[in-house]
């Protein structure tokens, strides 16, 4: 029969706390502990193991055991608190930032030379009393034709093919004129004097001069006595504003359904000064808009009597005015989101 004999647990905890002096890593740390503080290392073998011992030597065992015990997790606190001090640090050294470094400049954005030619607009017409009045881009054939005095297969037409939707009757709209209706709507039987700004899309085919997409800018206005003579000087005035005092302009007869008399407005080259050059195809002028004196019909359809009041509108396409003023002779730079174009202006 063999003697029970007490576990060596002097030299258990001697060769773990040697063991740990050479723990410098927390996967190291967590090696050690499973080993020397473990369910299976010789200290908690030792400790599980106590109950099987002679009663004479069990409270000695135990004490031993225990004192064991707390030294080694003494040891494994101080160790653990070393290394997480020790992390800390170097995470500092290495991820160092400096903060006397200048920092990176932020590229500045800027308004899209579309926009800035709009807000120009808006600008000059704003002197003049007109006020910016949104409507809507996807419209009715209504409002888009219909109540413009262009009814189903009038030959006018033609010069406007949109996109349908898939709704029947409902379509992007071809121009602003549509706006019109809306704000002689909202606005009769009150004097208007209005533009009406937006994108306006149209179904054909896309070179230089034309795109699917693209700016309008209308003008309305509405009251009595409102002639010819008033549409003129609003027109001349605002080319004047636009490109400069000395700009000549000229009207020609032109027609559109929901104007009478209608015109097209034609402001002098900016490149050959009327000479004639390769931007006016050697016409010395550039078509900026269409005019007209509102047609009665559509002033109808609006809610103002014909008979007591009468108006100008007129609907020009803003990117023909920026190519002509900053010199860009092609239309499709302008939604093509290349910003080496855009950062020219
Ligand atoms: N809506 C016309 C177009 O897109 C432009 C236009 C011409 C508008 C004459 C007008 C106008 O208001 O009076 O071609």
């Amino acid at each position: 029969m063999t003697e029970p004999v007490l576990p060596d647990l002097e030299s258990a905890r001697v060769d773990g706390l040697s063991a740990l002096i050479e723990v410098h890593t927390s996967e190291n740390l967590a090696l050690w502990k499973t080993a020397h503080l473990g369910k299976s290392s010789p200290v908690m073998l030792a400790l599980s193991g106590l109950g099987k011992l002679p009663a004479d030597i069990r409270p000695r065992a135990g004490q031993l055991a225990n004192q064991a015990r707390q030294a080694l997790e003494a040891a494994y606190e101080e160790k653990s608190a070393a290394i997480r001090q020790e992390n800390l640090l170097r995470t500092l050294e290495d991820d160092r930032v400096d903060i006397t470094l200048p920092g990176r400049p932020a590229r500045r954005g800027r308004l899209h030379p579309a926009m800035q030619n709009l807000r120009d607009i808006y600008h000059v017409f704003a002197e003049m009393g007109f006020q910016v009045f949104r409507s809507p881009d996807v419209e009715t054939d209504e409002y888009n034709f219909e109540l413009l005095n262009i009814p189903a297969h009038h030959p006018a037409r033609d010069m406007w093919q949109t996109f349908y939707t898939t709704r029947p009757g409902v379509l992007l709209r071809t121009h602003t004129s549509p706006g019109q209706i809306w704000a002689m709507r909202e606005r009769a039987p009150e004097s208007i004097r209005v533009i009406l700004p937006g994108m306006c899309y149209r179904y054909e085919q896309i070179t230089t001069r034309s795109e699917i997409q693209f700016h309008q800018v209308e003008g309305l206005m509405v009251g009595r006595n409102v002639t010819f003579a008033d549409l003129k000087g609003t027109l001349t005035d605002f080319a004047r504003r636009m490109f400069g005092d000395s700009v000549r302009t000229r009207f020609r007869p032109s027609y559109f359904p929901f104007t009478e008399p209608s015109a097209e407005m034609d402001v002098e080259c900016f490149l050959c000064g009327g000479a004639g050059c390769t931007v006016c195809k050697n016409a010395g002028w550039l078509e900026i808009l269409g005019c007209g004196m509102v047609h009665p019909v559509v002033l109808s359809n609006g809610g103002y009597d014909p008979e007591i009041f009468s108006g100008f509108a007129f609907g020009m396409g803003p990117e023909r005015i920026t190519m002509l003023r900053r010199k860009i002779d092609d239309i499709r730079y302008f939604w093509g989101n290349d910003t080496r174009f855009l950062e020219q202006f």
